[in-house]
């Protein structure tokens, strides 16, 4: 989503600002801006429609150069206001005060009505800009800068990350946040802030997370922090275990080309300790997981996007493995549907980010409904707001994820989940140590089957061009392949733009069959499981309507290839844990290289955020 950095150093802070918003980039890209606080004390001001390499064109352009040792600076994904000039961030008031956001004020059209009778012209359509007047208002009655934000703040619904300057207090950056993210870097020559850690690895590895309602106050040598309440409070310093190598793209033309490549090492890195040479390791998942497994009966997994779909492949997973009930559902309806909640429920979110507005929401109000509940986030960054919410933490090691859409996230989060599956079933006595072995020893094959099937990218690049011109496809699947195909799809619809759907391929007769033609590509995945000949049938109902098929099997699935049917064998032998997670690898690549055929901006594509960090 919206990305923000800021700095007080005793150096030129343009550059570190220009740097930090490229590293941001990937979370929402509009527009992009910053101010920096000149040696006059004045705000110099510049903002740039697009990628943050015209921002560094404008830049460049200025006679008078943008230079000063405080700024703030900001990356926007729209949400209220057109991607415009005049709505991107810093936003200032009367020059006394500029703002870098990222979240919504839900209550900016009442506040601006109050400051538009009190005087204030304003000059973009952004939520934003009352937060500037509000903090300019509020310093006429205040004596410290602080105290100024502390009280405007006190006025907003909603949610907000905040960087905040003024010319009146030019040593001073403050730094507040709920609901958004933001951290506080702990540098050699300065401090800073930053909506991910990310965006300041240059200069430092040591972050301060700041609680939710926290408002913290920056100098060059000094960082002081006070909590919603207004005491004074000391928050830990956490070095960070990111690489800078990790976020750079190497030899690959694509983050997320690398990412598809780095499978293999993620999910070596996942599941590095959480096995032994035949168990599970059932502490991966905390100290206390034991005795929890034991207590539920029950689980919940919600999530949004990539994350939701690996929760689907789960619940097969779970009930028919652990044999535990399991339900799953989007964030975003969760939170708002008023659910019952039994005691003894395991409530399981999943997140990337950690971040993800919707799933952090969604668990918050779960616990509100029932504080007996027991939490567990699977999730890929440590120190994130989900994480701090949740009672067990499992972390998925896949590495930063740059790419817009998920892949190696999604990957590492089924390990996660079929762990997870086993460490329950082994508890409970569901799974026997025969099958935890099979289970131990399938996840282990994962990074060579992973290579096996990347092997295959020069045909799947072949098929993608058939898509060249299709405005529509389908992606069937049965049981976890089901799952499967909606991930497959969501790929698909994501960098490519192109209109696709998963259906369960029995589901087919049931109306979506009318879609059918030589204009609709069918994609089909076909393990070699127990409802196989199911499957080939469903295949043949879609044949016989004139699709063209593309199908991707085991070896041993034998779906008969002929006209206007390729199909794609991926490898052979693949149980029930191992085959959702190798047959993710062949609609990743298609998707792949059917957005670089239509020639979209693979790692940022449209509209899309990294990181949905708003609702
Ligand atoms: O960070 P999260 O896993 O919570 O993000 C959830 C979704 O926003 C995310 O998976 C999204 O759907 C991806 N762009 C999919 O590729």
């Amino acid at each position: 989503m919206c990305g923000i950095v800021g700095g007080v150093t005793n150096q030129d802070i343009t550059p570190l600002l220009l740097d930090g918003l490229k590293r941001l980039e990937y979370r929402g890209y509009d527009s992009s801006g910053l101010v920096v606080l000149s040696k006059k004390n004045s705000l110099n001001r510049a903002r740039s429609v697009g990628k943050v390499k015209n921002l560094e064109k404008n830049l460049k352009a200025r006679q008078n150069k943008i230079k000063g040792n405080i700024g703030i600076a900001h990356t926007r994904w729209a949400t209220h206001g057109e991607p415009a000039n005049h709505n991107s961030h810093p936003h200032i008031s009367n020059q006394v005060v500029s703002v870098v956001h990222n979240g919504i004020i839900e209550n900016y059209l009442e506040l601006k009505d109050s400051q538009i009778k009190q005087g204030y012209k304003f000059t973009s359509d952004t939520d934003t800009e009352v937060i500037a007047h509000a903090i300019a208002f509020s310093m006429k009655s205040s004596n410290t800068f602080l105290k100024s934000v502390q009280k405007a703040i006190n006025t907003f619904d909603g949610s907000y990350g905040l960087g905040i300057v003024s010319p009146k207090y030019p040593n001073i950056i403050i730094a507040t946040r709920k609901g958004s993210p933001l951290v506080i870097g702990v540098g050699k020559e300065g401090n800073y802030i930053a909506s991910d850690q990310m965006a300041l690895l240059s200069v430092t590895k040591k972050f301060i997370f700041l609680e939710d309602g926290d408002v913290a106050e920056l100098k060059l040598k000094k960082i002081t922090i006070y909590d919603k309440d207004g005491n004074k409070v000391e928050r830990p310093i956490i070095i960070s275990k990111i690489k800078e190598g990790q976020v750079d793209l190497g030899d690959y033309k694509h983050f997320m080309q690398k990412e598809i490549f780095e499978q293999p090492q993620s999910i070596r890195d996942t599941l590095e300790s959480r096995i032994t040479k035949e168990t599970v390791v059932v502490s991966a998942f905390g100290g206390k997981a034991n005795d929890i497994f034991k207590k539920i009966k029950q689980i919940q997994i919600v999530a949004c996007g990539t994350s939701y779909n690996a929760g689907l492949v789960a619940k097969y997973w779970l009930e028919d493995i652990a044999k535990i009930p399991c339900n799953v559902e989007v964030a975003s309806e969760y939170r708002y549907r008023h659910p019952l909640i039994l005691n003894d429920t395991l409530f399981v979110t999943i997140s990337q980010s950690g971040e993800t507005a919707d799933t952090l929401e969604a668990l918050k109000i779960a616990k509100k409904i029932n504080n007996k509940i027991y939490t567990l986030c699977i999730c890929n960054s440590a120190e994130s707001s989900i994480t701090r919410e949740s009672n067990l933490t499992f972390l998925t090691h896949a590495g930063p994820e740059i790419g817009v859409a998920s892949t190696k996230a999604f990957t590492t989060q089924l390990v996660a989940l079929a762990l997870l599956t086993c460490s329950i079933g082994v508890i409970n006595q569901t799974i026997s140590k025969q099958n935890e072995k099979a289970i131990v020893n399938g996840l282990k094959l994962l990074p060579s089957l992973i290579n096996e099937t990347l092997l295959q990218e020069s045909q799947i690049k072949k098929l993608a061009v058939r898509f060249k011109d299709k405005n529509s496809a389908l992606f069937l699947g049965r049981g976890t392949m089901y799952a499967i195909a909606m991930e497959g799809a969501l790929k698909l619809k994501e960098i490519s733009y192109i209109h696709a759907e998963a259906y369960p391929a029995g589901e087919l007769k049931h109306g979506p069959i009318a879609l059918i033609d030589e204009n609709m590509p069918v994609i089909a995945i076909a393990p070699n499981d127990e409802l196989l000949d199911k499957l080939k049938s469903n295949l043949q109902e879609v044949k016989s309507r004139g699709s063209q098929m593309i199908v991707f099997e085991d070896k041993d699935s034998q779906v008969k290839s002929m006209k206007a049917m390729e199909v794609i064998q991926i490898t052979s032998n693949l149980g029930r844990i191992t085959a959702p997670i190798i047959f993710t690898i062949p609609l990743q690549l298609l998707s792949y290289h059917v957005a670089l055929i239509k020639r979209t901006d693979v790692d940022k594509p449209r509209n899309l955020a990294k990181s949905v960090t708003v609702e």
